[in-house]
C-alpha cells in the first residue's frame, strides 16, 4: 500500500479520536516521542493511582488541558490519546489550541467493530462491551463535523493496512 504521509507543523495539536481498542495508544507509541503525547488513562493514574478509574475522568482532563495548553504555548508538539469521540471533549481541546494560535489536526482510527471488540477481550484489563460499542457510533457523528469543528485536516483511517501505512512526517 502507497505511504499516507501525515505532516505534522511543529507545536501543533495532534487530536486521536476511536473507540477503545482502536489503537490509539500504540499508534502515539509507535509515531510520537513519548513526551509530545497526554493520555488521560496516564493523566487519571497521576490523580487517582489507576489508569481505569473512571471517577478520576475529571480530575484526569484538568490536568489533561492544562499540560497541553502549556506545551502548546511553548510550540510543543501535543498528542492527545483519548477517545474524543464526543464533539464537545474535541470542542475543549481546540479552544486551547486557538488559544495558542495553533494549528489542530485530527487522526480517526476508525476500525471495524469486530476488530475493537476482539482486540478489547485479549486485553488484561477489557473494557466494557457497550461502552465501545456507543463511543463506536459517536465516532461516526464526527465524520462529517471535523473540519468545520477547525481540524485542518482531519485524517480517517478504515483499515489496519491504512494504520500501518501511515508515516507521520514533522513539519515545519
Ligand atoms: P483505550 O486506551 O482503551 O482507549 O484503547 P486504545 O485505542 O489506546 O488501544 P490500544 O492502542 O491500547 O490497543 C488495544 C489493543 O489492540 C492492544 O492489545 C494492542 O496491542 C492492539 N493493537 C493496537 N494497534 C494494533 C495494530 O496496529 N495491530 C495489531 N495487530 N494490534 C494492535
Ligand atoms: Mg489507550
Amino acid at each position: 500500500m502507497t505511504p499516507i504521509r501525515i505532516v505534522v507543523p511543529t507545536g501543533a495539536l495532534v487530536v486521536l479520536i476511536g473507540p477503545s481498542g482502536s489503537g490509539k495508544t500504540t499508534f502515539a507509541t509507535r509515531h510520537f516521542p513519548r513526551t509530545h503525547v497526554l493520555s488521560s488513562d496516564e493523566m487519571r493514574a497521576i490523580v487517582a493511582d489507576d489508569p481505569n478509574d473512571q471517577s478520576a475522568t475529571e480530575a484526569a482532563f484538568e490536568l489533561l488541558h492544562t499540560a497541553l495548553g502549556l506545551r502548546l504555548a511553548a510550540r510543543r508538539t501535543t498528542v492527545v490519546d483519548a477517545t474524543n469521540v464526543e464533539r464537545w471533549a474535541r470542542g475543549r481541546l481546540l479552544a486551547i489550541a486557538r488559544r495558542a494560535s495553533r494549528p489542530a489536526l485530527a487522526i480517526v482510527l476508525d476500525l471495524p467493530l469486530d476488530l475493537c471488540l476482539e482486540r478489547n477481550t485479549r486485553r488484561p484489563d477489557p473494557r466494557p462491551a457497550p461502552a465501545i460499542r456507543r463511543q463506536q457510533r459517536w465516532m461516526q457523528g464526527a465524520l462529517a463535523t471535523l473540519e468545520e469543528e477547525g481540524f485542518q485536516p482531519a485524517w480517517w483511517l478504515r483499515t489496519p493496512d491504512e494504520v500501518d501505512a501511515v508515516e507521520v512526517v514533522a513539519g515545519g
